[in-house]
């Protein structure tokens, strides 16, 4: 995601009065460019240094059953394979990207993870592959798809839903951007707040915080939040906050990630009991 692309993205209103919608987001990922995009990521980028760092860290043991929510086209999912993680369930709502994330297992031996078409938002423990009274040991949604979600109290469900996918004390490790780290040092905020206090915003956004344009990775809406209403958030929805940090001063990521993805917070956050 890069702060410099302004632009509307210009696909057709869809309900809500013309906002953004999960439909809006559920298409722009299911359009050719962003197949080819997250595709050629899973294929070619896989895992970044700080998420093998993040997940190492919190998530050291590979026997410990996993769930990854906005799989994609599989980059973090298959990565875990490759780790020897073995009990992995991955969903995502673009059948498209799934698609992709089926054979790109298929191609590496990883047939064995459980891929399902599923909305965070309203994900059941049974389209995951659970049997009654099963928990996750652990929870991804990585490359910030959480805030892909349009309208805050959507958002929250998701981290509700992934909550009790999950056994108490299982982390769950995400990544936002920050919207107090921009590079451009806030001059795109101060000009988007200006924009919100006289109604001369994108009309299609819900919140402030929302962006929706063209990059190389096809249409994007994404929410890009301050630090504070992720701990509210989290606290809202069941969730301890254990650690948050922006990538840059975890690792150097090579020149490749750092053109796929801006710098990004990395937060994990433990299933309350
Ligand atoms: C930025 S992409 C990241 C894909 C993959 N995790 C990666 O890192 O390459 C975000 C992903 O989240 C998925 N996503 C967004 N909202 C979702 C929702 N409500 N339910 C399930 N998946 C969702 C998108 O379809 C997309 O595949």
């Amino acid at each position: 995601m890069d702060n410099r692309h302004q632009n509307d993205a210009g696909s057709r209103p869809r309900t809500e009065a013309g906002k953004v919608t999960s439909d809006t987001v559920r298409d722009h990922f299911n359009e050719i460019p962003s197949i080819l995009y997250y595709t050629r990521a899973a294929h070619f980028l896989g895992l970044w240094k700080s998420e093998r760092l993040m997940i190492e860290r919190f998530l050291p043991d590979p026997s410990t059953r996993i769930v990854e929510a906005g799989c994609g086209a599989g980059r973090v999912a298959v990565a875990l394979w490759r780790m020897g993680y073995r009990r992995l369930s991955a969903f995502d709502f673009a059948s498209e990207l799934l698609d992709q994330a089926r054979s790109l297992a298929r191609e590496q031996g990883a047939e064995a993870i459980a891929f399902a078409c599923a909305d965070a938002t309203r994900v059941e423990p049974t389209e995951v592959g659970l049997g009654a009274g099963e928990r996750f040991g652990g929870a991804l949604f990585m490359f910030n798809g959480l805030m892909q979600i349009p309208g805050r109290e959507n958002r929250r469900l998701a981290l509700s839903r992934i909550g009790s996918l999950c056994a108490p004390g299982a982390p769950f490790l995400f990544t936002t951007h920050d919207r107090d780290r921009s590079h451009d040092d806030g001059d795109y905020w101060k000009a988007e707040r200006e924009r919100w206090n006289r109604g001369l915003q994108n009309p299609r956004l819900r919140e402030f915080g929302d962006r929706h344009f063209n990059d190389e990775s096809g249409k994007v809406f994404i929410h890009i939040p301050d630090r504070t209403e992720i701990l509210e958030d989290l606290a809202s929805s069941g969730w301890a906050p254990v650690a948050d940090t922006m990538r840059s001063e975890l690792v150097l990521e090579p020149p490749a990630v750092a053109e796929f993805s801006d710098d990004c917070r990395f937060w994990v956050a433990r299933r309350g009991a």
